[in-house]
C-alpha cells in the first residue's frame, strides 16, 4: 500500500470517528431533553385534566361536560387525548397536531428516541369504563430533533468532504517528488549500476591475476621443480663423483632461478612500497626489475620533487598504474623505448608514461579493464587520466593527481 493511500485511509478513519462521536453526542442530548420535554408536558396535561374532571362533578354529567370541555380544549401539546364512554365506544380523539404536518420522522429513529413514558388514564366513574386516557406523543419533538440532527450530519459530511479532498491534494502536491529529487534519484541510480560495473571490472581483474598466477607458478616453479626431481633421481641413481658435483651445481642453478621467481611473484602481490611508502624507491626497483627482464626495450625513468611522503593510497596508486601501462607497453605497443616520469609540482603529481609503438593501431583487443581501473582508482584519488594516441607516434597515458592538504 503507497503511503499517500495509508495517510489518505488514517486522515479518513480519523474524520469519520469524530463525526461518529459528534452524532453519537447529538442523539444523546437530543433524546434526553426530548424525554424533559414530554415528560414535563404529559404532567402538566394529566395534573389539568384531573382538575378538571374533579371540577366537572360539580355540573352534572361528567362525561357530557368533559367531553364539551376537551373539545373546546383542542389539542395539547405532544399529547393525544382519548375519551372512552361507558359503552366502550371512544367518543373523541383530541385533534393531530398541525405542526409540520405530514412529515415524520424514520421509524428507527423515533424508535432510538421515543421517551419511555406510559399513558396515563384518569377514571370517571367508579368502575374506570368512562375514562380519559393521555397518551404522550413525542413524534414532533421527535421530527425537530431529526431535522436538527440531519442538517447538523449533512453540514459535517459536507465538511467531511471538502476537508478530504483538500488533503488529499494537498498530500499529492507533498508527497510528489520535486524535480531535485528525481534528479538525485537519475543520478544515485547510474552511481549504483556505475558501482556494479566497478564491482565487476574488479571481480574480473582478480579472476584474471589469478589466471595469471597459476600460469606463472605452473610454466616457472613447475617446470623448475620437475627438472629438480629428474635430476635428483639420475644422482641418486649415479656413483660418479664428477656427475654428483655437476647435477648439484644444476640444482643450486635451478634453486636459484626458483628463489627469483618466487621473490618476483611475492614482490607483484605485495610491492615494497608496501613496506616503506616511497614512491621513488618502489619505481626506481620496478625499473630496475622491468629492466632486466626485458633487455630489448629501452626504459628512461625520470623522477623529480620529493616522492617520500605522498600517503599510502596515493604511492600504491601510482605504482600500480605504471605497472599497467608498463605491461600494456609489453601487451600492445612492440615499442623499443618506454618514457617514464613522475613530477611533483605544487600541490600535484603529475605521472607520464610514453612509448613508441605502434600507438592504438590495432583493434582494441584484450580485456580491456586496465585502463578503466587505473582511471577509477585515480578518480577515487581525485585524479584523472588521459590515454592516447601521440601525434608523433606511440601511446601515452598521462595522469594528473592533486596532492591532499597534508602532503602538499
Ligand atoms: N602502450 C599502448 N600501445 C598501444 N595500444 C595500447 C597501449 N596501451 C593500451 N593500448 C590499447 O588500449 C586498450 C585498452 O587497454 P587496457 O584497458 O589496459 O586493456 P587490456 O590491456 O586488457 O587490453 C588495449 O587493448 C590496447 O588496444
Ligand atoms: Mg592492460
Amino acid at each position: 500500500m503507497s503511503l499517500r493511500l495509508r495517510l489518505n485511509l488514517l486522515i479518513a478513519a480519523l474524520n469519520l470517528g469524530f463525526l461518529a462521536a459528534l452524532t453519537w453526542m447529538q442523539v444523546d442530548s437530543h433524546r434526553n431533553s426530548i424525554h424533559e420535554e414530554i415528560a414535563a408536558a404529559h404532567r402538566v396535561t394529566v395534573q389539568m385534566l384531573s382538575t378538571a374532571a374533579q371540577t366537572s362533578r360539580i355540573y352534572g354529567s361528567v362525561p357530557a361536560t368533559m367531553v364539551n370541555f376537551l373539545q373546546g380544549l383542542g389539542r395539547i401539546r405532544a399529547n393525544e387525548i382519548r375519551f372512552h364512554s361507558a359503552d366502550g365506544a371512544i367518543r373523541y380523539v383530541s385533534p393531530p397536531s398541525t405542526y409540520k404536518t405530514g412529515r415524520s420522522a424514520p421509524e428507527w429513529f423515533e424508535n432510538l428516541m421515543r421517551p419511555n413514558l406510559d399513558a396515563t388514564v384518569i377514571g370517571l366513574d367508579g368502575d374506570g369504563v368512562t375514562r380519559i386516557e393521555i397518551v404522550p406523543d413525542a413524534s414532533r419533538a421527535i421530527l425537530d430533533a431529526w431535522d436538527s440532527m440531519s442538517e447538523i450530519f449533512m453540514l459535517g459530511l459536507g465538511f467531511f468532504i471538502v476537508l478530504h479532498s483538500a488533503l488529499l491534494l494537498f498530500l499529492r502536491r507533498l508527497l510528489r517528488p520535486t524535480e531535485a529529487d528525481v534528479e538525485k534519484l537519475v543520478i544515485t541510480t547510474q552511481e549504483l549500476a556505475e558501482n556494479r560495473e566497478v564491482t565487476r571490472l574488479i571481480q574480473d581483474g582478480i579472476e584474471e591475476e589469478r589466471k595469471r598466477l597459476a600460469r606463472e607458478l605452473h610454466d616457472e616453479l613447475g617446470q623448475s621443480v620437475t627438472a629438480i626431481r629428474l635430476i635428483a633421481t639420475s644422482l641418486a641413481r649415479s656413483a660418479d663423483a664428477t656427475n654428483l658435483a655437476q647435477g648439484a651445481g644444476k640444482i643450486n642453478e635451478i634453486a636459484a632461478g626458483l628463489y627469483d621467481c618466487v621473490h618476483r611473484i611475492v614482490r607483484e602481490l605485495r610491492p615494497a612500497v608496501l613496506e616503506q611508502p616511497d614512491l621513488a624507491t618502489a619505481l626506481n626497483d620496478l625499473v630496475q626489475e622491468w629492466r632486466s627482464r626485458h633487455r630489448d626495450i629501452e626504459l628512461v625513468l625520470k623522477l623529480e620533487g620529493d616522492l617520500g611522503d605522498l600517503g599510502e593510497a596515493l604511492t600504491l596508486g601510482v605504482f600500480r598504474s605504471v605497472q599497467e601501462a608498463l605491461t600494456n607497453v609489453l601487451k600492445h605497443a612492440g615499442a623499443d623505448r618506454i618514457w617514464l616520469s613522475v613530477i611533483r609540482r605544487d600541490g600535484s603529481i603529475e605521472v607520464c608514461i610514453e612509448d613508441d609503438g605502434s600507438g592504438q593501431a590495432k583493434k582494441l583487443s584484450g580485456s580491456g579493464h586496465g585502463l578503466v581501473g587505473m582511471r577509477e582508482r585515480m578518480m577515487a584519488l581525485g585524479g584523472r587520466v588521459s590515454a592516447g594516441k601521440r601525434p608523433e607516434g606511440g601511446f601515452r597515458v598521462k595522469i594528473e593527481l592533486p596532492l591532499s592538504g597534508e602532503s602538499r
